[in-house]
């Protein structure tokens, strides 16, 4: 059976993580997650992109070799994914013999097809974009550090394939979402695409992986990073296992990457004759000051001063609720505290020590006995759809369900107040008890892939051993524990 295959960009090691690069891997991890929720297999890549001028450049500047500053740096981002909980099932590094040789096989048999020809270039190359730009872009002044270089290279009949690719794209709906990034790739091929220069001469640029069929080069670093999502499932060296994984579901981008993955990528794939993945999908950027994120701005925020600050958890959910997928966001503290305390610590914290304290006071800590599995608050869980919101990238709004949910339970709990009717009729109480209970635990397991290690206390506290979407599964009579505050409030 094939596994759902999602994957996150391989992230430049010039630098150390921060929250842009944090965002793209907790959002895989979380959709990778939701996936095994709804029990299907899923397979989630991420690595380190360790070759071309960039990386050279930083590591002359550190006076190190290039493959010791690589291996300095890919510690920082392997910490930060144990920090987050990111449970990725392969992580590449673009320095990898599997990655090279495979990387070679593809340069040999693209070309073998014959679409890769040698010819002289002279044009404008910018460092920080590691391409050539077009006189209209050298224009803009948006291209830091450019300079003139005439030299011969091998270049990829990119051009070739323009058509083909206009007619993918425009046919299969789901191919490059959201819809305004598809058609901003559809207004990008409206104008003649040429070939893509692919080498690089050692003269010049020695770090990067040799051309197979050419000892004076070295691949360009575009072409040798995007084979990464097929060089892990062992494309050309294991064709079984290749199959298991591709086409690949979904690649997830940030919206500054989109043309080399829409347009390069899909055209190399083309060549190779394989087929496309089945979704690129491009997430907006979080600005600070209404800026980018970056590094050259100066203006990052360090996910592992929030980590050590706030949990793990509360920075996951932050980053899953706050941003609209395809739309940027804008990162602040204040926006940061303001959602942990109304949603984490009232809502959803305050529930659960409400639920846990009435259970423990009123019926000796054990989950009282329930009487009917349809009620207001049972009905209501048929009214979040995940597959549909996770189909449609909408994560904001599955948070959004989920939370509305555990509002009505609150709200419930308000109708009745079990408080005064233990007084009354206790088994009607332990039955509102059960019913909040057993809402509770399955809004947690739903809320588990964004929160893990929050989602486990809480179903701890409630005595749950079931991970079911389905009522029912909270045991009558299974004993809970004292409760602990799991979401304390941040006073500013
Ligand atoms: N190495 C290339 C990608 C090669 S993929 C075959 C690269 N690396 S990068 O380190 O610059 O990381 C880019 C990715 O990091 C973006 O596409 C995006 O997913 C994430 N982000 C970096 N800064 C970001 C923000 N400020 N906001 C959101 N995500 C951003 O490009």
């Amino acid at each position: 059976m094939k596994s759902y295959y999602i994957t996150t960009p391989i992230y430049y090691v010039n630098d150390k993580p921060h929250i842009g690069h944090a965002y793209t891997t907790i959002l895989a991890d979380t959709l990778a997650r939701f996936q095994r929720l709804v029990e299907q297999e899923s397979f989630f890549l991420t690595g380190l992109d360790e070759h071309g001028l960039k990386v050279q450049q930083a590591a002359e500047k550190n006076g190190m070799s290039a493959k010791d500053h690589c291996d300095k740096m890919a510690p920082a981002f392997l910490e930060l994914w144990d920090k987050l909980n990111i449970q990725y099932s392969d992580f590449i590094r673009t320095t990898e013999d599997r990655h090279v040789k495979i990387v070679q096989n593809v340069l040999n048999e693209v070309h073998e097809n014959g679409d890769i020809y040698q010819d002289e270039y002279e044009g404008w190359y910018s460092v920080a974009e590691e391409r050539f730009i077009t006189d209209k872009e050298l224009d803009s002044g948006l291209f830091r550090e450019a300079k003139k270089i005439k030299e011969r290279n091998y270049f990829f009949k990119m051009s070739k394939y323009q058509d083909a690719l206009i007619e993918k794209i425009e046919k299969n709906e789901n191919f490059i979402q959201p819809t305004t990034r598809k058609n901003e790739v559809l207004g990008f091929l409206k104008q003649d695409l040429s070939d893509l220069c692919i080498s690089r001469p050692k003269s010049r640029l020695e770090w990067g992986i040799e051309i197979p069929f050419d000892k004076d080069y070295v691949t360009y670093v575009w072409f040798d990073a995007l084979i990464n999502y097929i060089s892990a499932p062992k494309y050309s060296e294991d064709d079984n296992h290749f199959k298991q994984f591709w086409p690949a579901d979904v690649h997830l981008i940030g919206k500054d990457i989109l043309t080399t993955h829409s347009v390069y990528w899909s055209t190399m794939l083309m060549s190779l004759n394989i087929p496309l993945p089945k979704t690129i999908f491009a997430h907006g950027w979080w600005l600070t000051d209404e800026k980018k994120m970056s590094k050259s701005l100066g203006n990052v925020v360090s996910p592992l001063t929030l980590v050590d600050k706030f949990g793990v958890d509360a920075v996951r959910y932050y980053l899953m609720s706050e941003m609209v997928l395809g739309s940027d966001a804008t990162f602040s503290m204040e926006s940061f505290i303001k959602r942990y305390n109304s949603d984490l610590a009232n809502d959803l914290g305050n529930l659960v020590s409400r639920v846990s304290t009435l259970i423990n006071r009123n019926f000796d800590s054990t989950i009282p006995l329930s009487k009917d599995s349809n009620n207001d608050l049972s009905n209501e869980i048929s009214n979040i759809n995940i597959k549909d919101k996770l189909d449609n990238f909408q994560m904001d709004r599955l948070i959004q369900n989920i939370m509305d949910f555990v509002r009505s339970i609150n709200g419930y709990m308000e109708k009745n107040q079990p408080w005064k009717l233990v007084k009354e009729d206790k088994k009607l109480a332990g039955n509102v008890l059960y019913n909040a209970a057993e809402s509770l635990r399955i809004a947690t397991v739903m809320l588990s892939p964004i929160m893990p290690e929050k989602c486990k206390e809480i179903l701890n506290a409630l005595g749950a051993t079931s991970s079911s979407l389905d009522w029912g599964n909270l045991k009558s009579g299974e004993k809970i524990p004292e409760s602990n505050p799991i979401f304390p409030r941040i006073i500013e």
